[in-house]
């Protein structure tokens, strides 16, 4: 069975867990604090979840980056070549300070990590949707006016892994294209946070302004 490494077992890093553990995966969670003060979410994950260090995580088959962009540089680099790896960061200047290449549109949070981790095949995911909705708003497949979320990458393979994720959880997937479009689905665009079926979110996709 794949195993799943969260690092960043915070808000949304949370609910990624919640959902892939329901799915079957086994999970290994983490944060910066340490795995004794994630003992709540561990018991809330059932048999498949268990809560370790950030090289823990790291240690998994496939790995979700559920941090602040400004902890990116904390991210283990060599566990991770070759890997997909899930990122559901966003930019809030608010929250993050202002970067550069992201005010000025030259630039994407995706990319960031990517160039981070050069070598693994970064993925974005899970990003533009509340975290509490994942556990709550998810549909059978074929389910009328089903949610649907966005995936952005440049790696097909790890598409499709969150593409199965995202239906395992209840949720159509919407491939808006590569690492370069991610910026499509950020804070303040048309598809950021609302609810929205496969053809709301290509037209709100559609609308996105830098
Ligand atoms: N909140 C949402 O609904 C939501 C939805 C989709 C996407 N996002 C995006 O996902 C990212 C995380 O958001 P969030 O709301 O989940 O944040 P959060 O609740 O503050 O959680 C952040 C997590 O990252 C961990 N962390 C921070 N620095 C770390 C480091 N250097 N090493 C290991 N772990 C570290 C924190 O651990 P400690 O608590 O131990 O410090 C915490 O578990 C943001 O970019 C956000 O925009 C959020």
């Amino acid at each position: 069975m794949t195993s799943i490494g969260i690092i960043g077992a915070g808000n949304i890093g949370s609910q990624v867990a919640r959902a892939a553990a329901r799915a079957g995966f086994d999970v290994v969670v983490s944060n910066s604090q340490g795995p004794a003060t994630l003992a709540g979410l561990v018991a809330d994950l059932g048999p498949r979840g268990q809560a370790g260090t950030v090289d823990d995580a790291a240690a998994a088959d496939v790995v979700v980056v559920a941090v602040p962009l400004g902890s990116f540089a904390d991210v283990p680099v060599e566990p991770l070549a070759g890997k997909i790896v899930i990122v559901t960061s966003n930019y809030n200047p608010g929250r993050d300070g202002h970067v550069a290449t992201l005010d000025d549109g030259t630039g994407t949070v995706a990319g960031r990590l990517q160039a981070h981790l050069p070598a693994s095949r970064v993925v974005k995911a899970f990003s533009h949707l509340s975290a509490a909705d994942l556990t709550k708003d998810g549909s059978p497949a074929g389910t009328p006016d089903r949610r649907a979320l966005a995936v952005a990458g440049d790696d097909a393979e790890a598409k499709k892994f969150v593409t199965d994720l995202y239906d395992r959880a209840g949720f159509d997937t919407v491939d808006i294209g590569g690492l370069a479009d991610s910026w499509k689905i950020g804070m303040g665009q048309p598809a950021f946070v609302t609810r929205q079926n496969a053809e709301q979110l290509r037209e709100n996709v559609a609308r996105a302004r830098r």
